[in-house]
C-alpha cells in the first residue's frame, strides 16, 4: 500500500521559539561561580530578542564578572547592593521584582539554590527573587559532587515544589573543577529557550501526564537479560517539556543513563511486570498517558535464580520466551471514552506510517508518534529525533530537530487534543495524504 505522507498543517503557523520574549521585563540574577562570565552571552541573547533585561549579581559573581559588563550588554543600571542609596533609588530592589515577568538565576550555585530555598534574601538576587511573584527559571552549576549532594538536591526540589521555581539543566561534561559529570550550566541557547517556555501559557497547568520512557530489561538470570536498545532520551525530554509547560507529570523510566528531570516524580523500574505495576498506580487520575517506554514485548519464561554456567550447556543455548502483555493497548480497552489521552509510539524500520496507523487502531489510542528507528538521526540513543504523528484525521510529519524541540511539538498536539477531544469513532484511522 502506498502512504503518503500530509504536509504541516496549515492552521497552525510554525512557533518563532523566542515568541514570548519580546517585550517581556526579564531580571537576570546572577550568583557567582566560574560560569558566572557565561551569562553575559544569555543576556546579549535575551536583550537580542527583544527583552528588557536587569541584571542584578551577588557580591560573589562581581568577583568573577564586573557589573560594566551588563551595564554595556543591557544598557541599564545593574544592581548590585542592597544597601547602596544610588541603586535603591534609581530602580529599587522591590520595584525591579515588581516589574519582572520572568527572573532568571544563572548561573545558580549550591549556594545560591540553598539561600534562595531557605528564603533568605540578604543580596542582590534572593532579595529580588523573595520578593517577587514572577515565575523563576534556575539554571544550576557546580561542581559535580555538590549537584549530586542530597541537601542541594532536597533545596532544589523544595524550590520547585514548595515555589513552584522552573529549572533548566544542568548539562553534563568536563567541569571546571576537572571533574566531569552534571553541573555545568546550560547553554544559553536552551536557558533562552526554557525562559521562552515559562513565560508562554502554561498551557498544560492543572493536567496530570504521565509519561513511560526507556527500555525494560528481562531477567535472564542475575547476570543477563533481554533488553533493547532505548536509551529514554525522547520519554526524559517529553516529561521535562510538559513539566515546563505547567504539567505535573509522572516519569516511569526504564533502566537508563538518562537523569529524571528536576521537579518530575519519577519511577524506576526494570522489567515489563515492574513498569505495569507502576503504570496501574500512576494512571488512575491521568489526564493523559504517552507510552515512549521500549516495552519488551518477550520475557524469559523462566528466570534463572544463580547464574546460568557455560559448561552447563555446552555449545547451544536456548531461552524459552513468553509474551509480555501489550501495555498501551490494555489501557485502550479499559478505558472509558478518551480519559486518559492516550498516546503511543511506533519504532518502526520499515513501512513507517502503515504500521503506526495499525497501532493507533489496534491500540484503541489517541495519537501515534510514529519514527523510522534506522535513519540517522531519529530513534534510538541520538539526541535529534525525525517524527510523525498519525491519527485518526492523518498524519503530521514534524520537521527533524532536537529532542526537547521535538517533544514541544508532541506536546503542541496534545493540548490542542485536550482543548478539543477528538471524535469517539474507532474506525481505523483514514489514508495519510500528501499534500502537493
Ligand atoms: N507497548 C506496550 N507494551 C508492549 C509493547 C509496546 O505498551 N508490550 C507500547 C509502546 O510503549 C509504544 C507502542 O506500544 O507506545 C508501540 O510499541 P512498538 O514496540 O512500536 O510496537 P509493538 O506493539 O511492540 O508491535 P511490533 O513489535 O509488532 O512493532
Amino acid at each position: 500500500m502506498a502512504i503518503v505522507i500530509e504536509g504541516p498543517r496549515t492552521d497552525r503557523k510554525p512557533r518563532d521559539p523566542a515568541e514570548p520574549l519580546r517585550g517581556a521585563n526579564i531580571v537576570v540574577g546572577i550568583a557567582g561561580g566560574i560560569a558566572s562570565y557565561k551569562a553575559a552571552e544569555l543576556v546579549r541573547m535575551l536583550d537580542k530578542a527583544g527583552a528588557t533585561v536587569d541584571v542584578a549579581m551577588t557580591p560573589r559573581a562581581q568577583k568573577f564578572i564586573g557589573p560594566m559588563t551588563f551595564q554595556a550588554l543591557t544598557r541599564r543600571p545593574v544592581f548590585t547592593d542592597l544597601f547602596n542609596l544610588t541603586e535603591e533609588a534609581n530602580i529599587g530592589h522591590i520595584q525591579l521584582a515588581d516589574r519582572a515577568d520572568l527572573i532568571v538565576i544563572a548561573p545558580a550555585t549550591a549556594n545560591a539554590i540553598a539561600r534562595l530555598a531557605a528564603g533568605l534574601a540578604d543580596d542582590a538576587v534572593t532579595a529580588i527573587a523573595l520578593a517577587s511573584r514572577a515565575p523563576i527559571l534556575v539554571a544550576p552549576s557546580m561542581n559535580v559532587n555538590m549537584w549530586n549532594h542530597p541537601l542541594t538536591r532536597a533545596n532544589l526540589q523544595r524550590l520547585v515544589e514548595v515555589a513552584r521555581y522552573h529549572v533548566v539543566g544542568p548539562g553534563d561534561g568536563f567541569l571546571a573543577c576537572r571533574w566531569t559529570g552534571p553541573g555545568r550550566l546550560a547553554e544559553p541557547a536552551d536557558i533562552l529557550e526554557a525562559a521562552a517556555h515559562v513565560l508562554s501559557r502554561q498551557d498544560l497547568a492543572g493536567k496530570k501526564i504521565v509519561v513511560t520512557a526507556g527500555p525494560t530489561y528481562e531477567a535472564i538470570d542475575p547476570v543477563r537479560f533481554v533488553g533493547n536498545r532505548s536509551s529514554g532520551k525522547m520519554g526524559v525530554a517529553l516529561a521535562a517539556a510538559a513539566q515546563r509547560r505547567g504539567a505535573s507529570v509522572t516519569l516511569i523510566l526504564g533502566p537508563s543513563g538518562v537523569p529524571p528531570p528536576v521537579g518530575v516524580t519519577a519511577n524506576t523500574v526494570e522489567s515489563a511486570a515492574q513498569l505495569q505495576w507502576a503504570l496501574g498506580n500512576a494512571v488512575k487520575d491521568a489526564d493523559v498517558v504517552v507510552m515512549t517506554a521500549a516495552v519488551g514485548d518477550y520475557r524469559p519464561a523462566k528466570e534463572a535464580k544463580e547464574k546460568i554456567k557455560r559448561g552447563e550447556l555446552g555449545s547451544k543455548m536456548q531461552i524459552d520466551l513468553v509474551a509480555n502483555p501489550d501495555l498501551l493497548a490494555e489501557l485502550g480497552a479499559k478505558r472509558k471514552g478518551k480519559t486518559p489521552l492516550l498516546v503511543g509510539f511506533a519504532a518502526e524500520t520499515t513501512d513507517v506510517l502503515e504500521n503506526a496507523t495499525k497501532k493507533l487502531a489496534s491500540k484503541n489510542c489517541d495519537l501515534i508518534v510514529a519514527n523510522d528507528v534506522s535513519e540517522p538521526g531519529a530513534g534510538f540513543a541520538v539526541d535529534t529525533n525525525h517524527v510523525t504523528l498519525v491519527d485518526v484525521a492523518g498524519a503530521e510529519e514534524i520537521p527533524a530537530g532536537p529532542k526537547s524541540e521535538v517533544a514541544h511539538r508532541i506536546l503542541d498536539r496534545i493540548t490542542a487534543m485536550l482543548a478539543a477531544p477528538p471524535p469517539m469513532s474507532t474506525k481505523p484511522a483514514k489514508k495519510p495524504r500528501r499534500k502537493s
